[in-house]
């Protein structure tokens, strides 16, 4: 029988293994991430590999010390080596959406403290236009948002307060909202990034506008490559 995450393991381990010793990582979220910490745990076992880590959300941070881990918070760096992470969507400029998982602000936050973010994804999150087919996730404050959901929309989208199964709010690691913003393509990231960010209630957006280095896409069949 086929591996259902083939594709996503091949992607981790590639990038895992362009991880060398002493680097202090920015360590991303999603189910492709999860892959990158096993590897990482058994390089550090295997090869003594020795790293450490800025986690980008809650549920990264749990995984990261089941694999042996060692956790760094933002305060304690000045810089990264390297940022890893996944992405939901990503252009031909290799703009991407990004928060799928809820932790775009914080991803943003560690991957702008990076000498290089990494990303890694599958085929299917390739695409000619960001926005035609995964909403764009906008965290904001929990105060006064249908003001901002209003606000949101008037850059031509349809938000929708994402929720539990139970329907309840989902609630981000920094206790906010997550509006998913239903585009029709996104013509011009950067202006939309701009302009999200500057409505008043606006934590940040999904967009992450020029700040992918190395992509490297993973397949089915357990190869890789990298975006030209
Ligand atoms: C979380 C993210 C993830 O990196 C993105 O959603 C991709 O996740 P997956 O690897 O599970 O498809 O941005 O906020």
């Amino acid at each position: 029988m086929t591996d259902p995450n083939a594709a996503k393991r091949a992607v981790a381990y590639a990038a895992a293994d362009l991880v060398k010793d002493g680097m202090r990582l920015g360590l991303g979220s999603g189910s492709t991430f999860l892959f990158v910490l096993e590897r990482l745990g058994e390089r550090m076992r295997n090869e003594s590999l020795r790293i450490s880590g800025v986690p980008t959300s809650t549920s990264t941070a749990a995984a990261a010390q089941k694999h042996g881990i060692p956790l760094l918070g933002m305060v304690e760096i000045d810089w990264l080596d390297l940022a890893i992470d996944g992405a939901d969507e990503i252009d031909p400029h290799k703009h991407m959406i990004k928060g799928g998982g809820a932790a775009l602000a914080r991803e943003k936050i560690v991957a702008a403290a990076a000498k290089e973010m990494i990303v890694i994804v599958d085929e299917s999150k390739i695409v000619p236009v960001l926005g035609a087919r995964f909403p764009l996730p906008v965290e904001v404050l929990a105060f006064g948002w249908k003001q901002t959901e209003r606000a949101v929309a008037a850059t031509g989208c349809i938000p929708s307060l994402r929720r539990t199964a139970s329907k309840d709010p989902v609630v981000t690691d920094n206790g906010n909202y997550i509006l998913d913003c239903k585009f029709d393509g996104i013509a011009d990231p950067k202006r939309l990034h701009d302009q999200l960010n500057a409505i008043p209630g606006v934590l940040d957006n999904g967009l992450f506008v020029g700040m992918a280095g190395r992509v490297i896409v993973g397949n089915t069949d357990g190869k890789v490559r990298f975006l030209p």
